[in-house]
């Protein structure tokens, strides 16, 4: 069989033509956004929408929307020739990788204002980022209206805000969160991971121990949210992480702080080892 190849696109125009052709091949449309410095996790996403879509389009575009002032937009890695690299093999048909001033071009002034559920959390500690977030998924869902858009359950609070958005905005699109895809020791893949210097790493998987053991004590009996986000913040300091935005269990919904785990709940986790800022979550009962 000859190989798919796999187009590369950068424009409305590019990416409109590629939909029109897929459409009338009458093939389903996978998409998976990311900002590229591509893991396993995003890849992951690649897999899930290659078993259940014909056509499969990745955008990778580091969207300066989502990252508040004195965040990491200008050292945020871009790797993009590994990225097409780990990409080569996984069949994907299209790769879109716009320019800042394709998807922002001057006047550009247009936002989406997020859905509720972005308030806690994230967005108590990243003012503007599910504006950004919710604004860049829109427009590329505008660009590449897709039948099914791939989320990672890693950024559970994102995929919440997304599934909202798009059923508040009847965006025609189905959204699928995938599993969170870890190192062999529990640490969640993240693009942010290669900023940790060996002791940090070491030091990190204090996170993931620290949800696993939130899991544990749930399964057993506890019930008080309380109680577990205080075993999570004792591992979390005894690994001398002790600059921590959250570690709380929340309604897996709404995302609104419960006293007790009596529906499904979700322990979530935004901490800094060393300067990097990553977070992790589990989910407590199933939904
Ligand atoms: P990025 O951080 O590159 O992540 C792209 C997608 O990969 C997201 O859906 C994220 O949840 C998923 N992902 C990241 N790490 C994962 C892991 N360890 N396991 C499973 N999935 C994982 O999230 C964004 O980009 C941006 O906010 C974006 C949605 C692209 C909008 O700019």
């Amino acid at each position: 069989m000859p190989e798919e190849i796999t187009k590369i696109a950068s424009t409305e125009r590019e990416a409109r033509s590629f939909i029109r052709a897929a459409r009338e091949g009458r093939k389903r449309i996978g998409l998976v956004p990311t900002m590229g410095a591509l893991h396993e996790g995003h890849l992951s996403l690649v897999r899930a929408a290659r078993r259940t879509c014909e056509s499969v389009a990745v955008t990778i575009f580091v969207n300066p929307a989502q990252f508040g002032q004195t965040e990491d937009l200008s050292k945020y890695p871009r790797t993009i020739d590994e990225d097409l690299e780990a990409l080569r093999d996984l069949g994907v048909d299209l790769i879109f990788l716009p320019s800042q001033d394709e998807l922002y071009p001057n006047g550009f002034s247009t936002y989406v204002l997020p859905p509720a559920v972005a308030d806690p959390f994230e967005g108590q500690f990243r003012p503007e980022h599910f504006r950004g977030v919710a604004t860049i998924v829109l427009k590329l869902l505008n660009l590449l209206p897709a039948d099914v858009a791939f989320f990672g359950q890693k950024d559970f609070q994102q995929f919440q805000v997304i599934r909202q958005m798009v059923k508040d905005l009847n965006v025609p699109v189905e959204i699928q969160a995938c599993p969170i895809v870890r190192e062999p020791d529990g640490l969640a893949m993240s693009s942010r991971n290669r900023y940790l210097t060996p002791d940090e790493r070491e030091r990190a998987v204090a996170l993931s121990d620290a949800l696993a053991e939130a899991k544990r004590c749930f399964d057993d009996g506890a019930t008080s949210s309380s109680t577990l986000a205080e075993y999570m913040s004792e591992i979390l300091r005894k690994a001398k992480i002790t600059k921590i935005d959250y570690a709380e269990v929340a309604d897996a919904n709404t995302l609104q702080r419960i006293d007790q785990i009596d529906r499904p709940a979700v322990a979530l986790i935004a901490a800094y080892v060393g300067r990097t800022r990553l977070i992790d979550n589990t989910l407590l009962a199933a939904e």
